[in-house]
C-alpha cells in the first residue's frame, strides 16, 4: 500500500512516500481503507521527536492518528461493522508505528464509529482527534453546563472549532481568542465574542465584559497564555489545558481548579458527536484538502500555527 513514512526524527523533509505492506486486522480490530486522514499538531511534534519520551515508537513510523474511510475487513471478535461501512476513528495505539497517512490502517473496534450519512470523508477526517479532545475536555473534565461563561483559546483551530460548538450546545456563553481574520469564522460557529489576542490583552477584554470573572478557561495554547488565564477566572472557576500541565500551586493561589486532558480513543463518544453532526447541531471545522503526497507541506502549515479549522490529506 502507499503510505508516508519517516525513518528518523527531523524536519518535514524526513517525510517520504513509500510502498509498504498493508496490515491485517487483529481479532478485535477493524481494517479501514483510508479515504482521508486529518493533520494534527501532534503529527509534527512526533516527527520532530518532541514526544519521543512520551510514546513508545518504532521506525519506520507511518504518522497520523485520524482516519475516515471504509471497512475493508474485521477481526473474528468484531461485531457491528461490515465490509464497506463508512467509519472514522482516532487511531492512537500503544506504539507509534502504523498510523493513518496510509491506504490502510487497523484499529481496535471500540474506537471506531460510523460516519453520519450527511458527512463526507474529508469532513469526517477532521473530527476524531479534535472532536474527542473538545468533548473530553468540556464534558468530562470541565463539566460545562448551562449558563457557564467560558473563554476558549485558539477558537479558529481544529479543537477550538468544535469546542465552541460543544460549549454552545451545553448552553454556555463563549468568548474566544482569534486573529481578526478569523472573527467571522468563530462567530459563525457560535462564539458570542471574539478577542484579537494580537491587538488587545485577552485578560482586559474579558474582565471589561465580565468584571466578576468567568467560570471556565479552555487552554489550547499554553505557556504565558495559560498563566495569564487565571486572571479571568472567578474564584472556584476551572481551567482545563490540553497543552502544558497546569501548576497546582498557581491554581491554588487563584482559588481555582486546573487540570490537563490527554485525549483517548472512544468510539462511543464519536457516535455521540456523530449524532450532533447528523442533525446539523454541530458542523465540521473549515477544511483545506491536500494530497497525501503533500504531507510535508501540510505539516509545515500546521507547525506555523495558523491553520483555520483543519487540513485533511486525501488518500484515495
Ligand atoms: N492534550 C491533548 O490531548 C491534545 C489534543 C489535541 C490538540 N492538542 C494540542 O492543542 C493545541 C491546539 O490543537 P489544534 O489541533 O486546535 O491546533 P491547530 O488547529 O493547529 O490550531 C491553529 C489555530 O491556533 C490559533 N492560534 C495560534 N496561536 C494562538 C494564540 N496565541 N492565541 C489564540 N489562538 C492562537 C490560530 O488562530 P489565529 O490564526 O487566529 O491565530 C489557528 O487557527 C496544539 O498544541 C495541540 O498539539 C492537545
Amino acid at each position: 500500500m502507499k503510505a508516508i513514512v519517516i525513518d528518523s526524527f527531523g524536519g518535514p523533509e524526513v517525510l517520504r512516500a513509500a510502498d509498504v505492506p498493508a496490515p491485517g486486522p487483529g481479532e478485535n480490530e477493524v481494517l479501514i481503507e483510508v479515504a482521508c486522514t486529518g493533520v494534527n499538531p501532534v503529527d509534527w511534534k512526533i516527527r520532530e521527536g518532541m514526544l519521543s519520551g512520551m510514546f513508545p515508537h518504532e521506525f519506520p513510523i507511518i504518522p497520523g492518528w485520524d482516519a475516515a474511510g471504509r471497512v475493508k475487513a474485521v477481526g473474528r471478535n468484531v461485531k457491528g461493522f461490515r465490509d464497506g461501512d463508512r467509519v472514522y476513528a482516532y487511531c492512537r495505539k500503544p506504539k507509534v508505528k502504523d498510523g493513518t497517512y496510509a491506504e490502510f490502517v487497523t484499529m481496535d473496534h471500540a474506537a471506531v464509529a460510523p460516519i453520519p450519512e450527511n458527512v463526507g470523508f474529508a469532513e469526517a477526517a477532521c473530527i476524531p482527534l479534535a472532536g474527542l479532545t473538545a468533548w473530553q475536555s468540556l464534558f468530562d473534565a470541565a463539566k460545562i453546563g448551562e449558563g457557564d461563561k467560558i473563554l476558549i483559546h485558539a477558537g479558529a483551530g481544529g479543537v477550538g472549532s468544535l469546542a465552541i460548538q460543544f460549549a454552545k450546545q451545553a448552553g454556555a456563553k463563549v468568548y474566544t481568542t482569534a486573529r481578526t481574520a478569523n472573527h467571522a469564522y468563530v462567530t459563525s460557529l457560535g462564539a458570542d465574542a471574539a478577542i484579537d489576542y494580537t491587538k488587545e490583552s485577552f485578560v482586559e477584554a474579558v474582565r471589561k465584559r465580565e468584571p466578576g470573572g468567568i467560570d471556565l478557561v479552555y487552554d489550547a495554547v499554553g505557556g504565558d497564555v495559560q498563566t495569564k488565564s487565571y486572571e479571568v477566572l472567578k474564584e472556584g472557576g476551572r481551567l482545563v489545558s490540553i497543552v502544558n500541565v497546569p501548576s497546582k500551586e498557581e491554581a491554588r493561589r487563584y482559588g481555582v481548579e486546573a487540570s490537563h486532558v490527554f485525549v483517548t480513543p472512544d468510539g462511543g463518544q464519536l457516535r455521540r458527536i456523530g449524532a450532533l453532526l447528523e442533525r446539523g447541531a454541530v458542523r465540521p471545522p473549515a477544511l483545506e484538502e491536500m494530497r497525501l503526497e503533500e504531507a510535508a507541506g501540510a505539516q509545515k502549515r500546521s507547525q506555523a500555527g495558523h491553520v483555520r479549522g483543519k487540513i485533511v490529506l486525501k488518500v484515495r
